[in-house]
This record gives C-alpha cells, sequence and structure tokens, in this order.
C-alpha cells in the first residue's frame, strides 16, 4: 500500500461571490500535511488563512478541487456527513476559549463525548483525566470565570483532545493571552505534539510559529511558502531534558 497523508489538498479553490463581484479567498492550494506534524500556517490579514482553516477542519468545502482527510473525500459532502466526520476527526481551539460560561471544567470538556454516545460515568472519568493532562486536575469543578485565561485556553485543549481526533486546529490560540500566558500555552502544544498528535497552527506572530516544526506561509489565495523549521523553540523544560537525553519522542 502506498504511503497516504492524513491531509491531502489537491489544487482547491474557494470563491466567494457576492453580488456582481467575486473574490477567490483561496486560489489554488495544494498541500500534504502527515500524521504527526506541528505546522504553523502564516500570512498577512486576508490571504486566505481562515478560509483554509475552515475547509481543513470541515467546517466548509471547496468550490474547487479535492480533499481528502484520513482517506475519506470530504470535498463533496453535504452538511450533516461534515458534521460527522468532524466530531471523529477534528478538535478546534480558538482565540477566544469559546467554553460554555455556566458550565464547570468538567463538564466543558465533556460535552463532546455526549455526541459519541458514552455514559455519564465514563464521560466523567474520561473528562476528569483530560483536565489532569492539561495541568487542570484541581480546577474541574470551576467555571470559566474562575479561571485564569490561561487556565480557559488549557479546558478548551483538554475539550479538543477529548475525542482523540486525527488533527488539533488551532486558530490564533495565543491571541487573547499575554506573553507568559502564551508560552505556557505553546509549552502544552508542544507536549500535546510529542504525544503524537498532528497540529496545525494559525497565528500571525513570528514567535508563536517558531514552535512548529514546518512552516506554510500564504499570501493572496496561495502558498507563498512551506518549509521545515530549521530552528524550531522549545519552552517545555521537561521535553527539553528529554531531548537533551536523545528520547525517542513517540514512546513517551
Ligand atoms: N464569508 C465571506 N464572504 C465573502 N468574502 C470572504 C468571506 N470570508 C472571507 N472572505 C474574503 O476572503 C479573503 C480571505 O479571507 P480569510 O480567509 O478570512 O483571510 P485571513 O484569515 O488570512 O485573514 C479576504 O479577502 C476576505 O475578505
Ligand atoms: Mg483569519
Amino acid at each position: 500500500m502506498s504511503h497516504q497523508a492524513l491531509i491531502q489538498i489537491k489544487d482547491i479553490g474557494r470563491k466567494y461571490v457576492i453580488g456582481s463581484e467575486t473574490i477567490h479567498a483561496l486560489k489554488s492550494v495544494t498541500l500534504e500535511i502527515n500524521k504527526g506534524e506541528f505546522v504553523a500556517l502564516m500570512g498577512p490579514s486576508g490571504s486566505g488563512k481562515s478560509t483554509l482553516m475552515n475547509i481543513l477542519g470541515c467546517l466548509d468545502t471547496p468550490t474547487r478541487g479535492e480533499y481528502i482527510l484520513n482517506g475519506i473525500n470530504v470535498s463533496d459532502m453535504s452538511d450533516d456527513e461534515l458534521a460527522e466526520v468532524r466530531n471523529k476527526e477534528i478538535g478546534f481551539v480558538f482565540q477566544t476559549f469559546n467554553l460554555l460560561p455556566r458550565s464547570t471544567s468538567l463538564d466543558n470538556v465533556a460535552l463532546p463525548l455526549v455526541y459519541a454516545g458514552y455514559s455519564k460515568k465514563k464521560r466523567d472519568e474520561m473528562a476528569q483525566r483530560a483536565l489532569e493532562s492539561v495541568g487542570l486536575g484541581n480546577r474541574v469543578d470551576h467555571k470559566p470565570n474562575e479561571l485564569s485565561g490561561g487556565q480557559r485556553q488549557r479546558v478548551a485543549v483538554a475539550r479538543a483532545l477529548i475525542n482523540n481526533p486525527s488533527i488539533i486546529l488551532a486558530d490564533e490560540p495565543t491571541g487573547n493571552l499575554d506573553t507568559k500566558t502564551s508560552i505556557e500555552i505553546m509549552g502544552l502544544m508542544e507536549e500535546i505534539h510529542s504525544r503524537g498528535n498532528t497540529i496545525i497552527l494559525v497565528t500571525h506572530e513570528e514567535d508563536i510559529a517558531q514552535h512548529a516544526h514546518r512552516i506554510v506561509r500564504m499570501r493572496d489565495g496561495l502558498v507563498e511558502d512551506d518549509y521545515p523549521n530549521k530552528d524550531i523553540k522549545s519552552v517545555s523544560p521537561r521535553l527539553a531534558a528529554l531531548r537533551e537525553k536523545g528520547t525517542d519522542f513517540e514512546n513517551i
């Protein structure tokens, strides 16, 4: 069997028609992303990053070209079919956290499991473990307004991971955080990546992009540049120590 990338995008375009005007948000984008990659998607405002993320996250479909996700051709799916793929394959992290304000951390994290059909007891156990894995085992009963910005984003990361998705899509996850907290969240992203997860991160900050292992730059609806990051910045002290010892990250 030939090698198959987790994400295969072939010559996709997305145009918006508004009255007599046609906007080519994506002109022609071809990309392959393998399982376990950590990619930063960069580019100026209006270059098509969000449009591409929406397509990658199965929130939207291209107006031309093909998107094959984990072997499934999702290019022409109906909204219902897309929703199903999305729930199974994608974990989202947003700039504004998007937590339910009146629900506890535990309930926020457990929510995606409701659609997956687990019992309440099982959901709570899984959510508890996910919160522990992002360092919030002692904040399960807190509501979002009882948490700091960084803690809220940790809850959102735990929620994104709970269904064991194929891809984590993070759109400016540090956009609402101060520098110190941004670094903490990037440390968490590094940990998640080191456990074998695939991460695609949109950011306009060079500092944040330097944590990724591959950088894709967009301009005017096209990929302008796509290269491995030669100078990966790592902030997780635990990972730095392991790297020094030459630990194989696939096995931790
Ligand atoms: N729903 C929409 N309707 C019309 N035009 C849109 C829509 N969404 C995005 N665009 C246009 O498509 C282009 C790319 O937008 P976007 O993907 O949001 O860029 P970025 O996220 O890089 O800032 C822009 O010119 C934007 O105005
Ligand atoms: Mg955008």
